[in-house]
């Protein structure tokens, strides 16, 4: 009985350990860590964090944003901005869907606007938390997304124009083209993933500056990818996207200022409008865009 007994008290002492190291834990340099209380964060968004073992004063973030099924240990294993964060000196943060299917609620009001209280309001407590805890640059905070992480990219960028300095969509839609006329959370729009939801660009850019009305400040510069043979976001989103953003931007949508083929990647096309916005099509890639990890440090700004 006595073994047993303290069989028991052992256990019983490790459970109450692990939970404590479990609530208590700070953000582990070097190693994706869970943060539990980042502030407001009503819709129960996981946030996860890469913290640079070689943190140096001011670092930049990047906020990494997963596809629907994704989670932050997928995106922090299946994306290159970990590697980066020593070398560079930044902070990655991977929000995590709280949602069954793992997408991203993209379609709600609340989501859809400056502080609703949505995935978007948690995402950029997130950054928020991060520049206060580690000092981090206010002037480079950036964000991508794949997917879903896309779509929300998009969102994030329209919501809070004034977190980030630039965004990398890879294989999204418009922000706003999710859109649930029955206000639904999360939900699927087919109509926006079947490319039917067509429209000028002076609409998609109300639609986006509608998410965070009245803002007159700076605005993140976005770089949209995008597979031509996407057949679960059809390719009429790159070119909605696209419009969005050259709206937003003013510049006008028929008269880029280049286009250069085989860039970055040969087939792949790079249609730049203005410094704040590229569309890079990739000619015969369907919704799994590869990552450009390098060319993502450049549009970031952090390599020339
Ligand atoms: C540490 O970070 C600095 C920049 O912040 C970088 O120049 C240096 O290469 C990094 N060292 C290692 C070992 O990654
Ligand atoms: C899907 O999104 C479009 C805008 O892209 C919107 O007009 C339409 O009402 C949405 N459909 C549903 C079923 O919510």
């Amino acid at each position: 009985m006595g073994k047993i007994h303290s069989l028991i008290s052992i256990l019983f002492y490790v459970l109450t350990a692990s939970a404590l190291a479990l609530t208590k834990r700070a953000p582990t340099p070097g190693q994706l860590s869970q943060v539990t209380d980042f502030g407001s964060n009503p819709t129960n968004v996981g946030f996860y964090i890469y913290v640079p073992n070689n943190l140096s004063a001011n670092p930049a973030i990047i906020v990494a944003i997963h596809y629907c099924t994704g989670t932050a240990q997928a995106y922090y294993s299946g994306s290159p901005y970990a590697t980066y964060a020593e070398t560079h000196n930044i902070i990655v943060i991977y929000p995590e869907s709280p949602y069954d299917g793992k997408c991203w609620d993209v379609s709600s009001e609340s989501s859809l606007t400056h502080n609703g209280g949505g995935n978007s309001n948690s995402i950029a407590n997130m950054v928020e938390w991060t520049l206060a805890e580690y000092g981090a640059d206010s002037t480079r905070v950036f964000v991508t997304g794949t997917s879903s992480g896309a779509m929300m990219t998009n969102v994030m960028a329209a919501t809070y124009p004034s977190l980030f300095a630039a965004g990398i969509a890879y294989a999204g839609v418009p922000a706003g083209c999710f859109y649930s006329d029955s206000n639904q959370q999360n939900g699927w729009n087919s109509t926006c993933s079947q490319g039917q939801s067509i429209s000028t660009p002076e609409h998609w850019a109300d639609i986006a500056r509608a998410m965070n009305p009245g803002y007159e400040g700076s605005r993140p510069k976005m770089q949209i990818y995008h597979g031509s043979e996407d057949a679960t976001l059809f390719p009429q989103n790159y070119y909605e996207t696209t419009k969005q953003w050259a709206g937003v931007f003013g510049y006008e949508y028929e008269n880029p200022e280049s286009v250069e083929n085989d860039t970055p990647v040969a087939n792949w096309d790079r249609t730049t409008w203005g410094d704040n916005l590229q569309g890079i099509l990739a000619n015969g890639v369907g919704h799994n865009v590869q990552l450009q990890g390098e060319e993502d440090l450049k549009w970031f700004g952090f390599t020339s």
